[in-house]
C-alpha cells in the first residue's frame, strides 16, 4: 500500500510494509542521508526530524503514522543552510565528528520555535534528548544561547 506525505515541503508516495520506521524510508527510499542511524530505540536523537513543526525520533515513528502530514529534515530545515541555529552552529565551529549534528540541530531549531530566548537550564534539558559521544555539549549549548540572541 502507497503511503503519501510530504518530505521538505515535497509530496512523496512511499510502498513499504504500514511499520517500516520512517527513518528507513528517509534514508533508504529517499536517500536524504542527512538524518543518522544511532542507537534505533529512541535514546540518541541521531534521527531527529520535524513532523508537522515538532520534533520527533524518526527511528520509532512508523510510515503509517506520517500519512499525509508534513516532514523535515535537516535538508529542509532551511532554503540556503541559514537558518539561525545552522549559521550560529558554524560561528561557534559546533562539530566534531558531525556524527550527531543535524539530529542536534533539528531539536535546537524547535526549542527555538517553542522558546525564542530559553534559559541555560532549559536549553540542557531539552537537549537532554541527544547524545555526542564527541562531547560537543558546551559549544550546543553557547551556539543555542547565539541563535537566540541573534534571531
Ligand atoms: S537512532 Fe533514533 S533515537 Fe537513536
Ligand atoms: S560530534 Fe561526534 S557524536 Fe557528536
Amino acid at each position: 500500500m502507497a503511503i503519501s506525505f510530504t518530505v521538505n515541503g515535497k509530496p512523496v508516495s512511499v510502498e513499504a510494509p504500514p511499520d517500516t520506521r520512517l527513518l528507513w524510508v528517509i534514508r533508504e527510499e529517499l536517500k536524504l542521508h542527512g538524518t543518522k542511524f544511532g542507537c534505533g530505540v529512541g535514546q540518541c536523537g541521531a534521527c531527529m526530524v520535524h513532523i508537522d513543526g515538532d520534533r520527533t525520533f524518526s527511528c520509532l515513528a512508523p510510515i503509517e503514522a506520517v500519512a499525509g502530514r508534513s516532514v523535515t529534515t535537516i535538508e529542509g530545515l532551511s532554503a540556503h543552510s541559514d537558518h539561525p541555529v545552522q549559521k550560529a552552529w558554524l560561528a561557534e565551529r559546533v562539530p566534531q565528528c558531525g556524527y550527531c549534528q543535524s539530529g542536534q540541530i533539528m531539536s535546537a531549531a524547535i526549542l527555538l520555535k517553542q522558546n525564542p530566548h530559553p534559559t541555560r537550564a532549559q536549553i540542557v534539558a531539552h537537549m537532554s534528548t541527544n547524545l555526542c559521544r564527541c562531547g560537543t555539549y558546551p559549544r550546543i549549548v553557547r551556539a543555542i544561547e547565539r541563535a537566540s540572541r541573534e534571531s
